[in-house]
C-alpha cells in the first residue's frame, strides 16, 4: 500500500514490449470512436435580457424568469432532448477519422422518453449510412422501461451486429434549423462485429461482440421493458466468461455508463456511492486485471478524467479507469474534495484513485486505434466557452478541435510508477530473446490540461510513457502521452537486429 500511495506525486509509466526481430505479417489498424453522454435539456429557467443584453431580472424582478424551451434558445438544433448538433458535427469528424465503428456509453438523450429515443436512433442512421457501426449503451438518463423496450428494437445490432434502417414510425427529427440527419439508405444493411452475446436477463441491453481482433463489453445496469434491472454483480459471469473466451493477448474494452469511481457523482457501476457493494467492485477489479483489460471507459460525470482505481480492500487490485467528456450542454465540476476523498478515505482510511489526467470544459470524443496489441486512445475536444456549468447553444465546432490527450498500451507490455521529474532510466523489459532498457530521458514537465486552474485535489495532471517494440526493425521507438509528442530519450537494444539510435528521437 506504501508503495502505491502514500508517495505524494506519483507519475505512471508502461513499458511495452512487442514480437519483434522478425517481420511479421499483421493486420491493418484500424479506429472506432467512443463517444459519452449526448443529452440536451428541454426546459431552462431563462432570465429575459434587453436589446443590450442586460438581464432584466433586476428591473423586474423573480416574475421575469421564464421557462423556455432551451432548444428555441440554441436555434432549434437539438430536438427531443438529443444533443444533435453536436452529434452532427462529431459524426463528420468520426467520418473524418474513418473509424469502423462508435461506441456511446449512454445518457443517449437527456430524457427518457420515446421521442428521444427516436430522435436518438435517427441521428445515430448518419453513422450507419456512412458505414460506421453504431453501439450504444444506456445511461441513467435513459432508464426507463418503455426506453428499455425501444432500445432493443431500435438497436437491434447489438444482437447480431447487423446494421439497418430504423423503422419508418421511428424516424424523428424537427427541420426548424434546416439540420438534418446525412442520409444514405442504400448503403443498408451490414454487419459489424461477431460472436454476440449478452447476459440472462439483459438481451440486447448488455452485450458482447468481437470486431478487428478486439473484444467489447458493455454493461446496462438499468431497468429493462419488465421494469426489472440486472445489476452489474449479476452480470461479472457473463463479464468474465466473455473476455476469458478472447484470443490471448488481444484488446477488449469494457464500457458502462457509470463510473467505478465518480469525479462529480458518486453513483457507481455497483451502487449509490463507492463504499457500497466493494465486495462486487473487488470482483469486478479482480475480473478485468486477471483478464488482462486495460481499461475500464464510463461517461456519467462529462469530465475527462483518467485514474487508477483500487478496490477497498486491496490496493494491488486496481484497474485503470477513463471517464469521457460529453457532448452535452452539461459540464460538471471535479468534487472538491475529490469522491475518493470524501467516501473512501473515511470509510476504509485510504485512498483509492491515483488521478492521473482530467480536462474540463471540453465537447470531447474518443478515437481509439487498434495496431495488433497495440492501442491507441486519442481525446479530441473542442471549447464549450465554461470550464463548468451549463450551455444553452450548441455553437459550430470547426475549427475547434483539439487533440487534448494520447494514450495506449501494448498488450505485451508492463507496467511501473515513475516518480514525478524522475528518470526514465528505470524503464526495462525483456522477452522474445532480447531486452530493452532507457539509457536517458525522464519527464520534462508535467502536461497541462487545466492550465488556469491547479488540479482540484492538488495532484498535477501526469503523463505516462511506453516503450514500444514493433516487429519492424528499426522502427522502435518510446511514446509519451503529452500531447502527442516524444518524450527526450535514448534506448539500448542490447542485441538482436534492431540498432539503437543516438540520440534524442
Ligand atoms: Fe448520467
Amino acid at each position: 500500500m506504501s508503495y502505491l500511495f502514500h508517495q505524494p506525486l506519483l507519475r505512471w509509466a508502461m513499458v511495452g514490449l512487442l514480437s519483434m526481430l522478425a517481420t511479421q505479417t499483421r493486420a491493418q489498424p484500424w479506429s472506432f470512436g467512443i463517444l459519452a453522454d449526448t443529452q440536451w435539456p428541454r426546459y431552462a429557467w431563462y432570465v429575459p435580457a434587453d436589446s443590450l443584453g442586460s438581464p432584466l431580472v433586476a428591473a423586474l424582478g423573480g416574475d421575469s424568469i421564464e421557462i423556455v424551451s432551451v432548444d428555441s434558445i440554441g436555434g432549434w438544433r437539438n430536438p427531443h432532448t438529443v444533443a444533435a448538433d453536436f452529434l452532427h458535427q462529431i459524426h463528420d469528424r468520426f467520418r473524418q477519422h474513418g473509424v469502423k465503428l462508435v461506441v456511446a456509453t449512454g445518457d443517449l438523450a437527456d430524457e427518457s422518453t420515446l421521442d428521444a429515443i427516436h430522435s436518438r436512433a435517427t441521428w445515430a442512421q448518419e453513422l450507419y449510412e456512412s458505414g460506421i457501426g453504431f453501439f450504444p449503451v444506456r445511461g441513467n438518463h435513459d432508464a426507463t422501461a418503455d426506453v428499455a423496450a425501444e432500445f432493443v428494437r431500435l438497436f437491434p445490432q447489438t444482437q447480431d451486429g447487423i446494421q439497418r434502417a430504423i423503422p419508418a414510425d421511428a424516424v424523428l427529427w424537427t427541420d426548424s434549423a434546416q439540420l438534418h440527419p446525412y442520409r444514405n439508405p442504400q448503403a443498408l444493411p451490414f454487419a459489424v462485429g461477431t460472436g454476440f452475446s449478452s447476459p440472462e436477463g439483459a438481451l440486447g441491453r448488455s452485450y458482447a461482440f468481437q470486431y478487428g481482433g478486439a473484444t467489447f463489453a458493455l454493461i446496462d445496469i438499468f431497468p429493462g421493458p419488465d421494469g426489472v434491472s440486472l445489476p452489474a454483480a449479476a452480470q461479472l459471469t457473463w463479464l468474465d466468461s466473455v473476455l476469458a473466451a478472447r484470443p490471448a493477448n488481444t484488446p477488449a474494452f469494457v464500457f458502462c455508463h457509470y463510473p467505478l469511481l465518480g469525479i462529480n457523482h458518486t453513483e457507481q457501476l455497483f451502487g449509490s456511492s463507492p463504499v457500497y457493494d466493494t465486495a462486487s467492485q473487488g470482483a469486478f477489479i479482480r475480473i478485468l486485471q486477471k483478464r488482462g483489460v486495460k481499461v475500464y471507459v464510463a461517461g456519467h460525470d462529462h469530465i475527462l478524467q483518467h485514474s487508477l482505481v483500487s478496490s477497498a480492500t486491496n490496493p494491488a487490485e486496481r484497474i485503470e479507469q477513463i471517464i469521457l467528456s460529453g457532448a452535452s450542454f452539461k459540464f460538471y465540476p471535479p468534487s472538491v474534495p475529490s469522491v475518493d476523498e470524501l467516501y473512501n478515505i473515511p470509510a476504509f482510511g485510504w485512498s483509492r484513485e491515483v488521478p492521473l489526467v482530467q480536462d474540463l470544459g471540453q465537447v470531447g470524443y474518443v478515437v481509439a486505434t487498434v495496431d495488433g496489441q497495440k492501442v491507441v486512445f486519442e481525446s479530441w475536444g473542442a471549447p464549450s466557452g465554461i470550464l463548468a456549468g451549463e450551455i444553452f447553444k450548441s455553437g459550430d465546432l470547426s475549427g475547434k478541435w483539439t487533440l487534448r490527450r494520447r494514450w495506449g498500451w501494448s498488450e505485451n507490455g508492463k507496467g511501473m510508477r515513475i516518480e514525478p521529474g524522475g528518470s526514465y532510466q528505470v524503464l526495462s523489459d525483456s522477452g522474445a530473446g532480447t531486452s530493452a532498457r532507457i539509457l536517458w530521458g525522464g519527464w520534462q514537465r508535467s502536461v497541462a490540461t487545466r492550465p488556469a486552474e491547479p488540479f482540484p485535489n492538488g495532484s498535477p495532471p501526469t503523463g505516462r510513457a511506453m516503450l514500444i517494440w514493433p516487429a519492424q526493425p528499426g522502427r522502435c521507438g518510446a511514446w509519451s502521452w503529452k500531447r502527442a509528442r516524444r518524450p527526450p530519450v535514448r534506448l539500448s537494444f542490447p542485441y538482436g537486429s534492431i540498432r539503437a539510435r543516438p540520440g534524442p528521437i
